[in-house]
């Protein structure tokens, strides 16, 4: 196996289709490195580990909310969207962790937060003190209360979070908030509204940001009738495409057309992809090039690792991306779910939600094997055309930190969902750097979750030059790629022994993964790239081997 690390060309900056076929790592800044010792990431953090990224070969890092923020939503909860949480950083920082990273070759992608605003936001709380039927009140979802004094809410919808989606101000007027309480809903019908989300993506555009990921971007518009229907209606209603009252309007792509002038005003021109959780059929439009131009496809957060589930998976979003003329994207961690180590490492159905609330404990999960299959996945993923999102801390192969004491739990969902949805912690648990020395080097002081002491074995600097090791493994995966990376093209190898999925690029480039449980042959090539241990002539189960074709020797 080779580990050739390849200087990295620096991406000409004129490229404007650089995101097609980009690895995009996501950071989440206030749990990835820390450099003051206040428990929290910061941007001065991130800077210092540019060249950790650079080595790692990424071609952007998107970078989660580091807005100021109650941290009601880990962020997501934005009190000002063009500036910068003092505990995170400064507007100056920012500056250099962009000068940073553009000079190691690496874009830069920020998190917009569109669909609510946080509840200190100045203009949700100039709308709380300007009282009922006020103009203020207009640029977010405000009704009055069912009942003589308003006392009911307008409606029993449940937020995403749980518990209801109305909450009272205490003058018989209820706002809107499909999340959490502390993040009420824009009115997207508002001007001002707009007006305002065009200056924030200047904002940061004018900064050098060279794109934008677009939180919950199928919400935003919204069509409330005088009457509201149930949450049963709404849940009973076969609603044709658009329908719904708030989720995937088709007046939402007036929005991002509008967006789109602005990304297309930059040279080059700005990108975006959208976080859509909406019907495979209905992706197209956010992804299209007259709106933001790429969309998520979370398929592989949800699919099994079998062979005939992740072929067609591949195939139905390659034929998606072909049709909105985009690119795909894949997804096998985020933020927001339980990380691929620890999915793999469960049996298939296992309900992860209950997983974590025995603590990780039942089932107990098979940590060697979500591990072997985890990097299995991620160098198939990584084959593909369309660009790859990694999550932080997968290049080290962290599993999930499943059993947080409740006690320390942030996420909303644990609260909302009255204990019994342990949430998303577990993701977000401040990286392990170093085996040794405070918080295993994410900063000089403590960390704001806390880190198991299995980190040790996991840091960074345990896995640096470890032939073998995950961090090498993405090394090596990430440089490869980009030397055999070609036209967005793919095709399948046939006849393929049960269980294992083949394909190739353009350019010589074969991969075959063994979904198991068999070993199966080897096929021909030169092996550039394997994600597990390969004895012989034969790919063992949870396998994923890469080839590149011998001159005069075409493999497959
Ligand atoms: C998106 C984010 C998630 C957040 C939610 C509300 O789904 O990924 O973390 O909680 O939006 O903003």
């Amino acid at each position: 196996m080779s580990h050739l690390l390849e200087e990295r060309p620096t991406a000409p900056a004129t490229d404007a289709t650089w995101w097609r076929q980009a690895v995009v790592y996501q950071v989440y800044p206030r749990s990835f490195a820390d450099s003051d010792g206040d428990g929290i990431g910061d941007l001065p953090g991130i800077t210092a580990h540019v060249p950790h990224l650079r080595r790692l070969g990424v071609d952007a890092v998107w970078l989660s909310p580091f807005y100021p923020s109650a941290l009601a939503d880990g962020g997501y909860d934005v009190d000002d969207h063009r500036a910068v949480d003092p505990r995170i950083g400064t507007l100056a920082q920012f500056d250099d962790l962009v000068t940073a990273l553009h000079a190691a070759g690496i874009r830069l992608v920020v998190d917009i937060v569109p669909n609510h605003s946080s509840d200190r936001h100045r203009w949700f709380q100039a709308a709380l003190a300007a009282g009922p039927g006020s103009p203020e009140r207009e640029r977010y979802v405000f009704r009055r209360g069912l009942g003589a004094d308003g006392e009911r809410p307008p409606s029993d919808w449940t937020s995403v979070f749980g518990g209801p989606a109305w909450e009272p101000v205490g003058d018989g007027d209820w706002y809107l908030h499909l999340f959490a309480p502390e993040q009420p809903d824009w009115n997207w019908d508002h001007p001002d509204v707009r007006a305002d989300h065009l200056e924030t993506l200047r904002f940061w555009a004018d900064r050098g940001v060279d794109g934008f990921r677009i939180d919950v971007a199928n919400a935003l518009t919204k069509h409330l009738t005088a009457t509201l229907p149930s949450a049963e209606e709404l849940r009973a209603a076969d609603l044709p495409d658009g329908a719904h009252p708030y989720f995937d309007r088709d007046e939402v792509h007036e929005v991002y057309a509008a967006w789109r002038e602005v990304f297309d005003s930059y040279d080059p021109p700005r990108t975006a992809v959208a976080e859509a959780w909406v019907p495979a059929h209905r992706r197209a439009r956010y992804a299209s090039p007259l709106g933001l131009g790429q969309a998520f496809n979370f398929d592989l957060l949800l699919a099994r690792f079998d062979a005939a589930t992740y072929r067609t998976v591949v195939e139905e979003n390659l034929r998606f991306a072909r049709d909105a003329e985009s690119s795909s994207t894949w997804v096998l961690s985020n933020h927001d779910v339980v990380r691929h180590a620890s999915r793999f490492a469960l049996p298939p159905g296992t309900d992860e939600k209950a997983w974590l609330l025995s603590d990780g404990h039942d089932p107990e999960p098979d940590v060697a094997g979500g591990l072997r299959r985890a990097r299995a996945a991620t160098a198939f993923v990584l084959a593909l055309p369309g660009s790859a999102y990694l999550y932080q801390g997968e290049e080290l192969g962290l599993p999930e930190v499943s059993d947080l004491p409740r006690a320390d739990l942030q996420d909303p969902t644990w609260l909302r969902s009255g204990g019994t949805e342990k949430g998303r912690d577990g993701c977000r648990v401040p990286l392990p750097w170093s085996a040794d020395g405070p918080s295993h080097g994410f900063g000089p002081g403590g960390s704001h979750l806390p880190q198991p002491s299995w980190f040790a074995d996991v840091a960074a600097d345990r896995q640096d030059g470890i032939p073998g090791s995950t961090l090498e493994f993405y090394r090596t995966a990430l440089a490869v790629r980009r030397r055999l990376q070609t036209v967005e093209e793919l095709s399948w190898v046939e006849g393929t022994p049960e269980g294992a999925v083949q394909f190739t690029r353009p350019g010589g480039w074969t991969c075959l993964t063994n979904f198991g449980p068999d070993p199966v042959p080897l096929p021909a090539g030169r092996v550039v790239l394997c994600s597990g241990e390969l004895g012989s002539d034969l790919v063992p189960a949870d396998t994923t081997v890469w080839l590149e074709d011998e001159p005069g020797r075409p493999s497959a």
